[in-house]
């Protein structure tokens, strides 16, 4: 049987610095469950953004050990990782982070290009996707054509593009107003409501955490679930 999505067993990050020493994780112990919609807060410095780049495997643990189903991430090989931040896992950042040069159906067809895929069907699923945000009247607009709160719908789909089981959103809303911030949310809801994917976000918005199942807070490189 595979394990939790993710379990994270006394976890340390240590970023060195002109010889200066932070500890942006301090011995993080976490299971997230296959399709629990977690929330994180916490203040600035707190090591929200760390976390979430050790569990997407953008980044490596100091110390300390990570799973994803129940697989261990620094036993795996170069190629694994790669598949698995391809396939397995949905990135949304603060920052919308889409190709300017490219359309926002081009936007959200690419890593299903990566993954192999041809031009036409990855175009047809990036459409569907489209829809899903309601966004295909946007479909031929580049991400300086778009507002930021549609530029993040777009970014959302593009997550999707390769079905993963997990979508890490690292301040979604950050840059957006409290209106389509929440339209935001609510996308990100409806999406854990229709199809149980493992949603983890962090947010600095109290009120759209309380939405989530479950709420951690990360307070100096701790976790403190509330
Ligand atoms: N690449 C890096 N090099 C050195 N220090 C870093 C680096 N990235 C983060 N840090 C430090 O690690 C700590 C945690 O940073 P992190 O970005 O995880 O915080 P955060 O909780 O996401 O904050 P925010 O709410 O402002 O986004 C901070 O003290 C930060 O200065
Ligand atoms: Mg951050």
């Amino acid at each position: 049987m595979k394990g939790p999505i993710f379990e994270l067993r006394d976890v340390w990050k240590t970023y060195c610095m002109k010889g200066v020493e932070t500890n942006a994780l301090r011995g993080i112990n976490l299971v997230i469950k296959d399709g629990e919609y977690t929330a994180i807060l916490g203040p600035s410095g707190s090591g929200k953004s760390t976390l979430m780049h050790i569990m997407g495997c953008l980044d490596t643990p100091t110390k300390g050990k990570v799973f994803i189903e129940g697989r261990e991430i620094s036993q795996m090989s170069d190629d694994e990782l790669a598949r698995v931040r391809r396939d397995k896992i949905g990135f949304v950042f603060q920052a919308y982070n889409l190709i300017q040069g490219l359309t926002a159906i081009e936007n959200i067809s690419l890593p299903m290009r990566f993954s192999g895929h041809g031009r036409g069907e990855s175009q047809r699923k990036a459409k569907d996707l489209l829809a899903k945000v309601g966004l295909v009247e946007r479909m031929h607009h580049k991400p300086n054509e778009m507002s930021g709160g549609e530029q993040q719908r777009v970014a959302i789909a593009r997550s999707l593009i390769n079905d993963p089981d997990v979508i890490l959103a690292d301040e979604p809303t950050g840059n957006l107003d409290t209106k389509t911030g929440k339209e935001i949310m609510d996308l990100l809801e409806s999406l854990h409501k229709k199809t149980g994917k493992t949603i983890m976000v962090v947010t600095h918005d109290t009120r759209l955490a309380a939405r989530a199942n479950r709420e951690i807070r990360m307070i100096d490189g701790h976790v403190v679930e509330k």
